[in-house]
């Protein structure tokens, strides 16, 4: 009967694993440098067609094209951003008017957020949150998966509530974010 890898082979595979990862880090870092010097990265308003083939394929992959196309995105008050590096759109977010469950005006909702698998790590994420905020200026709210609420809360938005599972996608925390101009708002809860 064959037997799993010992406690000593795990030990030396993370071991392995971790220096790997390290040397990707260090041999990769000028090579990403010069790539961002010779083609920066661009933020540009966008319609919802140059958004949504990124939008599919980071947060609906495997789902129908329609999966992707959502009933905000061509109402007159959304919003769509691009990141394109070289040309090639990389990071993608998207702004609607929409109201918070439990609130009773409208606010905006930042949806979609998505940037390609490649792209990931360089600063594209934080460039358009940053542009969205500088653009929007006003209060926002969103749904945020599990896993970027750390991304979120960087850039100063504030998880509120508790976690709530929205299926296909999973656990996700409701975030709120707001202009330093104004007195943060008190808690629902
Ligand atoms: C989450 C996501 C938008 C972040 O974009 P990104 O371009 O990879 O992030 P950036 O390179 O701009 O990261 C900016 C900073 O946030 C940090 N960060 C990035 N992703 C993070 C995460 N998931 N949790 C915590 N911190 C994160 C980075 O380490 C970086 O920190 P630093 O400035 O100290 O180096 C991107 O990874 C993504 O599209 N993921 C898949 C789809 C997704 O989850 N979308 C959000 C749905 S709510």
């Amino acid at each position: 009967m064959s037997q799993g890898p010992n406690w000593f082979e795990r030990l030396v595979a993370s071991l392995v694993a971790v220096v790997m990862a390290l040397m990707r880090g260090i041999l990769m870092a000028p090579l990403v440098a010069l790539r961002r010097a010779l083609m920066p990265l661009r933020v540009a308003r966008a319609d919802a067609e140059a958004i949504i083939p990124l939008r599919h394929r980071v947060l609906c992959s495997g789902h129908p094209r329609e999966a992707a196309e959502w009933d905000i995105d061509d109402e007159a008050s959304t919003r769509h951003w691009t990141t394109r590096w070289g040309g090639e759109v990389v990071g993608v977010v998207t702004v609607a008017r929409r109201t918070p469950p439990g609130a009773e005006e409208p606010e905006w909702q930042l949806r979609g957020m998505a940037v390609a698998p490649e792209a990931q790590g360089l600063g594209v994420g934080r460039q358009l949150l940053e542009e969205v905020h500088r653009d929007v200026d006003a209060p926002m709210w969103c749904n945020a998966h599990e896993h970027a609420v750390g991304f979120y809360k960087r850039y100063g938005w504030e998880p509120r509530g508790a976690r709530f599972d929205k299926p296909p996608a999973g656990p996700h925390f409701r975030m709120f974010w707001r202009p330093r101009r104004l007195p943060a708002k008190k808690e629902a809860e």
